[in-house]
């Protein structure tokens, strides 16, 4: 039996839209895998009663299938299914790194992320990778066309969970189909200034980084309490806030030592704004690794 822990991970960070993803050092999900004639998947956890088992249906049986490593599958969710923290992307990246291991499959960490990729899709309807290269490669991720870019990171972050329930499909449905000239140039300057912050561990340079004027407000109005979240997390010490991937989450990157108090500020925002909300404290972690 192989075990992988793969971990959450939050994709865009306001201005890599698509594009920008950061393996979280917390939660994560646990993928067991067994030989077997046939894919068989169980699901366990967090939210388990949510995510379907027939292996179609399932990130992990779609991911078997296109190893060709049939196996009985165990997943064991840490990580709340729609949360906005790449819930689907980790059990999808775990059964990769896996499956591969199981099955002895001479596989680069790019080709995992395409096979994970395809797992996101069969589920999800698009195939975006910019979660499951941060769950298999760690650290911040630059997902394009072309080729993955991968820097080790460490910055403090808080990921913040209200209890609003917001689709992918919604979330994708409010982005705008053009922006104006001034927002590319303002979104260029912060991921620019996000990735150098990335490289250099710098949380001030990474919260600026998160300015975007496109898409996280569209996606804001569909998070109630987001404004105030943002407001009390920026006075208790984060450096920026924006949407976690498709939201509802939202992720914080804060000054060393003032995580605790940032993830205070964000679930009282919520809760004032009467929204029932958790959070972690994290940082920027590895990505898939043997258990
Ligand atoms: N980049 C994706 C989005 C992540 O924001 O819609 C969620 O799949």
């Amino acid at each position: 039996m192989i075990s992988v822990r793969a971990p959450a991970t939050s994709a865009n960070l306001g201005s890599g839209f698509d594009v920008f993803g950061v393996a979280l050092d917390r939660p994560g999900d646990v993928v067991r895998v067994e030989k077997a004639d046939e894919t068989t998947i169980e699901v366990t956890g967090m939210g388990s009663e949510y995510i379907p088992e027939e292996p179609a249906k399932n990130t992990a049986g779609v991911v078997a299938n296109a190893l060709d490593a049939p196996a009985h599958i165990h997943i064991d969710k840490g990580i709340r299914p729609s949360s906005g923290l790449g819930s689907s992307a980790a059990s999808a990246a775990g059964a990769a790194v896996a499956l591969a291991e199981l099955y002895d499959r001479d596989l680069s960490g790019e080709d995992l992320v395409r096979v994970a990729a395809e797992g996101e899709a069969a589920v999800s309807g698009e195939a975006h990778a910019d979660n499951v290269a941060p769950a298999i490669l760690g650290g911040f991720t630059v997902v394009r066309d072309d080729g993955i870019t991968q820097v080790d990171a460490s910055l403090p972050l808080v990921a913040c969970l209200p209890e609003t329930v917001v689709s992918t499909r919604d979330a994708r449905g409010v982005v705008p189909d053009s922006a104006s000239m001034d927002h590319v140039v303002e979104t260029v300057g912060s991921a620019a200034t996000l990735a150098v912050g990335m490289e250099r561990d710098d949380p001030v340079l990474v919260g600026r980084g998160f300015r975007e004027s496109v898409v996280t407000p569209a996606r804001a109005e569909l998070i109630d309490g987001y404004a105030a979240a943002c407001e009390a997390a920026e006075g208790a010490g984060a450096t920026g806030v924006t949407v976690s991937g498709a939201g509802p989450g939202v992720v914080a990157t804060c000054y060393p030592g003032r995580r605790r108090d940032v993830a205070s500020a964000l679930v009282d925002a919520f809760e004032d704004a009467g929204v029932e909300a958790r959070a972690f404290c994290t940082e920027v972690g590895d990505g898939a690794e043997f258990v």
